[in-house]
């Protein structure tokens, strides 16, 4: 069931005492950010302070939502820098059924949205495994997956040509547990197409739209676990490949869904070495869809806000020390719209009370929380960098 009103009923004055605890923390000289709903984020407008260091700052939007929620799109307007399409333009949904037959309506309306309002707009995804259509799988022979892949790939990114900052070409292509030496996902392109689908893509990508960075946008990289350096090592072996025979990628996408509570260690040292190591390729840094997901947290609000900001600012912190990430995107920008309160998680993700996560700077009301606190601190402790 989705849930968009959070059963917690924590009155005005009790949010405002945790921020107030939170602001004890930021020291003399902090920007104020007691100040009563709207006016607070307005003095400290997270795409200001972002752009202030050479960073993009941006969110997940919905075509819903920018027809049928005014006060969210206006604290959009007001924090963002930059919009992503949460799913609107994910090939499985934009597709009717038959090959070619695609509604591009809701695509449409965020990138309307996007130049309307002068946001920067990213693409994602034009293809991931899990986002399919279903006819793909029936095509009979190799031929006809390359010309799929080919045609969708110029349709879309064609359409939006000039428009798009960063395309997410490929979602997701590592999967170690597949069993493959170089640690790419078998399904769904590479099974027939075989691993050339990458460079296919990649150029299919560039000839599409010749401004836009192509991305390899991945998850599970950013933390101190066995099976993540196994993907963090298959990520840097596809990127040196990539960089080797000459197929056109510009940057890396960090999707960063991480866990307040429970989850693998973060080792801020082992995170600065591998975006170095990226960087060490002359690749850009996207963090690209960042939330913290509090199932292990107390129930209690204002504890759970303190741990799920900590884990934002730790985060963030190192990731910013490394002047080759140009770009934060948080997955959502109020737990009104989030796919974790959603429950479009993992199961494993979900709370276990009654109580709705509270994964992303606003909450479900618009009010800024302490992990917005954490988020403006992270960006004016960053140093600043060449905006790319
Ligand atoms: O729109 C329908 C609605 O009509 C229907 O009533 C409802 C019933 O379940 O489903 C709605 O569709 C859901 C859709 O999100 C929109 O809310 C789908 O079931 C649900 O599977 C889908 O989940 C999305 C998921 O990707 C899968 O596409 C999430 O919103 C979206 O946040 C998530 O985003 C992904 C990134 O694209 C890639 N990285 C991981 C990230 C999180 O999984």
């Amino acid at each position: 069931m989705p849930r968009t009103t959070p059963p917690w009923s924590s009155s005005a004055p009790d949010r405002r005492r945790v921020m107030a605890a939170g602001l004890a923390t930021l020291g003399a000289g902090a920007v104020s950010l007691l100040s009563p709903r709207g006016s607070a984020a307005a003095t400290v407008a997270l795409r200001k302070l972002a752009a202030d260091k050479g960073l993009l700052y941006g969110t997940t939007i919905a075509a819903a939502q920018i027809t049928g929620d005014r006060p969210f799109i206006d604290l959009v307007r007001q924090e963002a820098g930059l919009v992503v399409a949460e799913n609107e333009m994910k090939w499985q949904v934009m597709n009717r059924g038959t090959p070619g037959d695609d509604e591009y309506g809701p695509a449409d309306t965020v990138a309307t949205f996007a130049a309307a309002n002068s946001l920067v707009l990213r693409g994602h995804n034009l293809l991931w495994y899990y986002r399919t259509p279903d006819w793909f799988f029936d095509l009979p022979d190799r031929a006809e997956q390359e010309r799929a892949v080919l045609d969708h790939i110029e349709q879309l990114a064609g359409r939006y040509r000039g428009r798009i900052h960063s395309w997410d070409v490929i979602n997701e292509p590592i999967e170690p547990k597949d069993g493959r030496p170089d640690g790419l996902r078998t399904a769904v392109f590479l099974e027939t197409l075989g691993p050339e689908y990458l460079d296919l893509a990649y150029h299919a990508a560039r000839d599409a739209d010749p401004k836009a960075r192509l991305v390899v946008n991945e998850y599970d990289v950013e933390l101190d676990a066995p099976e993540q350096e196994t993907r963090r090592v298959a990520l840097l072996h596809l990127l040196e490949r990539m960089r080797g025979s000459g197929t056109p990628v510009d940057a890396v996408g960090i999707q960063a869904h991480l866990t307040a509570v429970g989850g693998p260690p973060f080792s801020a040292p082992l995170l600065r070495r591998f975006l170095a190591e990226i960087a060490g390729l002359g690749l850009t840094i996207q963090i690209t869809e960042l939330d913290v997901t509090d199932e292990n947290a107390p129930a209690d609000v204002a504890v759970r806000d303190s741990l799920v900001a900590d884990t934002y600012r730790r985060f963030l912190d190192a990731a910013l020390d490394e002047p080759a990430v140009k770009m934060v995107v948080t997955w959502g920008l109020s737990d009104r719209h989030s796919w974790i309160v959603r429950h479009e998680t993992y199961q494993a993700k979900w709370r276990t009370d009654d109580a709705a996560s509270r994964p992303l700077p606003f909450d479900a009301d618009l009010e800024a929380k302490p992990a917005f606190e954490a988020i403006v601190r992270a960006f004016e402790h960053a140093p600043a960098r060449t905006a790319g």
